[in-house]
């Protein structure tokens, strides 16, 4: 591939995108906003129906109330992550911390981006068929959602996938006025970051990866394609 097709930044960007818990309370300019909620729309769906819609919050009042139920949420059901011991510095501590962090400054978040998704999309069920509101068709929408996360590392935003609004989703949905042919799929919370970012801790591609069958390794695959040859 030519130097003009290719874009080692992404490379760095993609690698780079955790989790970002711990924000900054100031505002973030519309015209960041803006620029991240352009790269979420980029994303494919199926038919390009783009079956996704946007929630900023950025009212102090409204953000308390949702930090509230969220913190509800979390206490009754990851009540132990409140119960950490600081001196523990493992991986999942830290992370449990980070998302403790989160829960008590939720209402200092600047922005909450609510993205919500079209109902049974793209495999509508009918009316009568259905038990309750049908879900959000969710891979349709997490195309969007990962661009945006990226966008925000992209402009110096951290940002942090969360979906616990589920559990008081239709409190969520009155208080908002979303219409029931929508659901909320990820609550973002999105500021600038109180630390640096960081590289995220995956297992490499290799060790998921078979070829040709699973569990198959490159070597083995190999071989065996070289002994037909
Ligand atoms: C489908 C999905 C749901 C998630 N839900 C939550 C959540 O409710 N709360 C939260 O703090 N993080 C949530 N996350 C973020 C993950 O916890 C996080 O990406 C993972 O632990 C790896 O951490 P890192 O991205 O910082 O490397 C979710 C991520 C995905 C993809």
């Amino acid at each position: 591939m030519s130097d003009s097709n290719t874009n080692p930044g992404f490379f760095d960007l993609v690698g780079n995108v955790r989790a970002m818990r711990r924000l900054e309370p100031d505002p973030v300019p519309d015209e960041l906003l803006e620029k991240v909620l352009e790269a979420g729309v980029q994303a494919p769906s199926g038919m390009n129906l783009q079956p996704w819609a946007f929630v900023v919050m950025r009212d102090p009042e409204a953000k308390r109330w949702f930090a509230n139920h969220y913190r509800r949420a979390m206490q009754t059901r990851f009540g132990a992550l409140f119960e950490i011991d600081d001196a523990d510095t493992s991986p999942l501590a830290r992370q449990a911390r980070a998302v403790r962090y989160q829960v008590e400054h939720m209402h200092e978040t600047p922005v909450l981006l609510f993205v919500c998704g079209e109902r049974d999309w793209p495999f509508k069920v009918a009316e009568e068929d259905r038990v309750g509101l049908a879900p959000p068709n969710y891979g349709a929408v997490y195309p969007c959602v990962q661009n945006i996360l990226l966008a925000c590392r992209a402009v110096g935003l951290g940002a942090a996938l969360t979906t616990m609004h589920q559990v008081f989703e239709e409190a969520l949905h009155e208080r908002l006025g979303i219409p029931d042919t929508y659901g909320v799929v990820v609550t973002i919370p999105i500021g600038f970051p109180k630390g640096r970012f960081g590289p995220v801790r995956r297992r490499p591609a290799a060790s998921v990866t078979y070829h040709e069958r699973w569990g198959a390794t490159p070597d083995a695959t190999r071989e065996s394609v070289a002994r037909k040859e």
